[in-house]
């Protein structure tokens, strides 16, 4: 027998199995709790459950440790591609050279989008958010894709995680090109899955699109660090919803909709207006003590995270990835100067040391984003483009798992107890 805990409660003894992963803390299965005790675990923002089992991401974050089916992070974004990484998701091994290219070849037949989607655009005020735009058109799929939405059968589930991760990036660069105005662009499947993307966003009919190697290499890394994160609020969004059976889309639409608030993926959007606000390094001071007060609702953005007590193992990369953008477009934005200073005098200030807030993936994306030209309404949509293909994984993860129950956690419950109706004239 394993290693049991202990739980003593109204003077009774109850014991729960403790279960091991293959490396992490230990987890107590309390599944029988309820049963056995009539008691239920108080977790809100779930800082201390495990919501499921899963083999696709680890993270240490003590450490700063990121592993995507046991590789590092910094090791894919050096030396893989996105396609590569969304292969070694999907399937649990990195691909040899004949699989990957069959799988970016699938992938590349499911780019075009059903015409009659294209018309769906055009139901949105041109000055609608993007990500107001994606929920939308993401979650219209299902009504599109009829002949995938089968989830007991594997091969429905392949096909819709193909299309999913095929068309979000013609869906993102039409809802670009819908806002300002400019005609969509069909995908060019004889590009990379980054290069087609940035020409349907940035190219224009009337003449050839040049990407610069270096930038499409940048986007692709940047597509990389946010393939996957383990079980984050979007993803366990996806997999909430997916546990009712609902079909993939309109699981990766709910992902998309959690993904779009700012202490999510909307924060890179928030860190870099945040930088712009500070705009020089000597008002860094004020905005440091404007985060540390406690009656001052401001927060820095990009820092802190509720895994992370160590740097972000890929914020480190998108430092990196800066200056790479920066010397190939030869761009010198003084904002990137100042996140540098911030990040220094933060890291030294007693606050953030002592509540170990490091810089998150965010606090540089949003500067690299900007360089290659994304408005920052669009980084949010890049972010979801990319998590697509973890959204997909764990979704065909959980519905794969032979334990997989419905989601439905309890509650503390604080409302009035039981009381009759009062008739309105006696209120
Ligand atoms: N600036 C100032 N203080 C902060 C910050 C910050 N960015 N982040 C956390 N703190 C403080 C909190 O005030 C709190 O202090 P207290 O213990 O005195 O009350 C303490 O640090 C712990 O913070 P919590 O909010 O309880 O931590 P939690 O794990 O719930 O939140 C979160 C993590 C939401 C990421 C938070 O750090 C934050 O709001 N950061 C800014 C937004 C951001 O960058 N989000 C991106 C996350 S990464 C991603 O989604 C890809």
């Amino acid at each position: 027998m394993g290693n049991q805990a202990k739980l003593s409660a109204d003077g009774k003894d109850y014991e729960f199995p403790v279960l091991s992963g293959s490396v992490g803390p230990d987890v107590v299965d309390i599944r029988k709790l309820y049963g056995q005790s009539g008691l239920f675990t108080f977790d809100p923002g779930f800082t201390s459950t495990a919501s499921c089992e899963s083999a696709l991401t680890y993270i240490d974050g003590e450490e700063g440790v990121l592993l995507h089916r046991g590789y590092p992070i910094g090791q894919l974004a050096e030396h893989s591609s996105f396609m590569e990484v969304s292969y070694l998701l999907l399937n649990g091994e990195l691909p040899s050279k004949d699989e990957l290219d069959t799988f970016t070849y699938t992938i590349s037949r499911h780019t075009m989008l059903h015409e009659q989607l294209l018309q769906f655009y055009r139901g949105f005020r041109r000055d609608a958010h993007p990500m107001a735009v994606m929920c939308g058109v993401v979650g219209a799929l299902s009504a599109f894709y009829h002949d995938s939405t089968d989830i007991s059968d594997p091969e429905h589930r392949t096909i819709s995680s193909h299309r999913l991760i095929a068309k979000m990036p013609t869906i993102a660069a039409a809802a670009y090109k819908y806002a300002i105005g400019q005609p969509f662009l069909y995908p060019d499947n004889s590009l990379s899955y980054t290069g087609n993307f940035m020409r349907m966003t940035f190219g224009v009919p009337a003449e050839p699109y040049d990407l610069h190697p270096a930038v499409e290499k940048a986007m692709d890394r940047i597509f990389i660090l946010h393939a996957d994160h383990e079980q984050n609020a979007s993803t366990s969004t996806v997999r909430l919803a997916g546990s009712s059976g609902a079909n993939p889309f309109a699981c990766i639409a709910a992902g998309i909709a959690c993904l779009w608030g700012p202490a999510h993926g909307g924060a890179n959007e928030a860190a870099l207006n945040m930088l712009h606000e500070i705009g020089t390094p000597d008002k860094i001071p004020h905005y440091i003590e404007r985060a540390k007060d406690k009656n001052d609702p401001f927060r820095l953005m990009g820092f802190g995270h509720r895994v992370y007590k160590n740097y972000d193992p890929r914020a480190t990369v998108m430092q990196k990835t800066v200056r790479e953008v920066f010397d190939a477009l030869k761009v010198d934005n003084p904002v990137f100067e100042t996140a540098l200073r911030l990040e220094e005098i933060a890291l030294s200030d007693d606050y953030f040391v002592e509540k170990k807030l490091f810089p998150n993936v965010d606090f540089y994306s949003g500067i690299i984003l900007s360089a290659i030209g994304f408005p920052t309404t669009m980084f949010t949509v890049l972010f979801a483009l990319a998590r697509t293909v973890g959204w997909v994984a764990q979704w065909n993860e959980m519905i794969s798992d032979p334990h997989q129950k419905i989601g439905r956690p309890r509650q503390l419950y604080t409302g009035p107890t039981q009381r009759d109706y009062v008739a309105i004239d006696k209120r």
